[in-house]
């Protein structure tokens, strides 16, 4: 048993991408299982920071195999992009460190566009997508028209799938949205060029691999992409992503069974965010919000946008803990709370004169619901240079400790800021 699930426990941006590459120095393998450029994972080393929306966040360790798994939707233009900057900043040299399933969906330009489109037209009842094409990525996927990585390799299957795909987007783009229609030789000579830079890092069978990587005792790291409360079954639907973002789809995207996990790790701000609209119960649309967002720097890693902020939403985070199976914490940002003279966790929920501990899954009721909060004395101390446990102030601790008691789970890691130094280990990974 030495794969490890690493999960976004709220609605995305914990912080994940710090967390898998702090954990790739001891992972022979890091996989991305599902999701896709609608991801957005910084890591910070050395304070240059590098942001990596579909390449694993183990690349910036070259001893680690990075894997693009089934479950990803794949947009080949971000990815060109990306590993270029990559090659640029002389981060990625060996061609070995990357691995694309070939089962993997393809994401291209008219899904992003049709992404597009649809929030456009949605007008005030918009989902607030990232505009990055994932909603009907994965439809075609799920509908089998889907053109999958394998698939660029064989350009005469490849033309029948894209004219057969095109007739209908075409359709769609020009008489529904009023848009632009795309062309098919120009979409296959975009293709032609993106496939001849992407054929390296072609792999058949990545489930093979990672099955026997896992057999022989390899470390295998999965890295989670959104968070829990955006699972496309179990999140505030419809305010979601179109993927399962929980720890189970881990296994699924990347085409392994259960008994090879030895632990998920939930990951968590100390605080909550969310970006998009939908659902927020401890959202602090006031001056507080503002202080977490600017401390915090609280803007979206993919669009830029400004994330809602609040606080620390415990009955969200003990249903995140339930459905993944999350056996282990790391707390984020907590430096981000040092200054406030009250910091407030919510315990339970109002409703209807109720008060309520368990997350109500209709995201109507979520919407109706007060938080009930516990207030703690804050702290001034400024934690970013902390670098051990026991130098943290004490009701920074008194704030940890409150927290791991709720969730009755261990906190392995506390993080006090954005670079990989700034981490305080509770517990060793393996
Ligand atoms: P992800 O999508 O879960 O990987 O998270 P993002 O990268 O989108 O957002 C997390 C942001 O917080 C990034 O800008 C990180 O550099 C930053 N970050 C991560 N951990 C800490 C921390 O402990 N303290 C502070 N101040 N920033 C952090
Ligand atoms: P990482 O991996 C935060 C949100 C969008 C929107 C909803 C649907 O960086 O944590 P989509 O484009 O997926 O159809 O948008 O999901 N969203 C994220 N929010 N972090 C992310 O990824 C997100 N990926 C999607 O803002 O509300
Ligand atoms: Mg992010």
């Amino acid at each position: 048993m030495s794969g490890i699930i690493v999960v976004g426990a709220q609605w995305g941006d914990e912080g994940k991408g710090k967390v898998v590459d702090v954990f790739s120095a001891q992972a022979d393998y890091v996989v991305r299982y599902q999701g896709g450029a609608n991801a957005g994972h910084t890591l910070v080393v050395d304070n240059k920071k590098t942001v990596l929306h579909l390449v694993p966040s183990g690349i910036l360790h070259t001893e680690a195999t990075c894997i693009i798994a089934a479950g990803v939707v794949l947009d080949v233009e971000t990815l060109c992009q990306e590993i270029n900057a990559l090659k640029e900043a002389g981060l990625l040299q060996n061609p070995k460190q990357l691995l694309i399933s070939d089962s993997a969906t393809v994401l291209l330009p008219y899904h992003r566009m049709l992404d597009q489109a649809r929030e456009q037209s949605l007008g005030q009842e918009k989902i607030g997508t990232t505009g990055k094409g994932i909603g009907p990525a994965y439809e075609d996927r799920a509908s089998r028209k889907a053109v999958l990585f394998g698939d660029l390799f064989n350009k005469e299957a490849l033309k029948l799938k894209l004219d057969s795909a095109l007739k209908e987007k075409n359709f769609l783009l020009e008489n529904y949205y009023k848009t632009k229609p795309i062309n098919l030789n120009s979409l296959l000579k975009q293709i032609a060029e993106w496939s001849e830079q992407l054929s390296v890092y072609r792999s058949k069978d990545t489930s093979l691999l990672i099955h026997k990587a896992l057999k022989a005792g390899k470390k295998v790291l999965f890295e989670g992409a959104q968070g829990s409360l955006l699972d496309i079954f179990h999140g505030t639907y419809p305010f979601v992503t179109s993927s399962s973002t929980l720890a189970g789809s881990a296994l699924v995207g990347s085409g392994i069974g259960p008994g090879t996990i030895q632990k998920v790790v939930g990951i968590t701000k100390a605080y909550t965010t969310r970006v998009g609209s939908g659902p927020f119960p401890t959202e602090c649309d006031d001056a507080i919000g503002e202080k977490i967002c600017q401390v915090g720097n609280e803007f979206g890693s993919t669009t830029g946008r400004r994330r809602r902020c609040g606080w620390m939403d415990l009955v969200a985070l003990k249903y995140a803990i339930r459905i993944n199976g999350i056996t282990n914490l790391a707390l984020m940002k907590l430096d981000v709370l040092s200054g406030f003279e009250e910091i407030k966790v919510c315990t339970a929920y109002e409703i209807d004169g109720q008060n309520i501990t368990e997350y109500p899954v209709s995201p109507g009721e979520l919407g109706r619901c007060k938080p009930v909060y516990e207030s703690f004395k804050g702290w001034k101390e400024d934690l970013t240079q902390v670098r051990m446990l026991k130098d943290l102030p004490r009701y920074a601790q008194e704030y940890v400790n409150f927290v791991g008691n709720q969730v009755a789970i261990p906190i392995d890691v506390i993080s006090i800021g954005p670079g990989r130094d700034q981490t305080l280990w509770v517990k060793p990974l393996f």
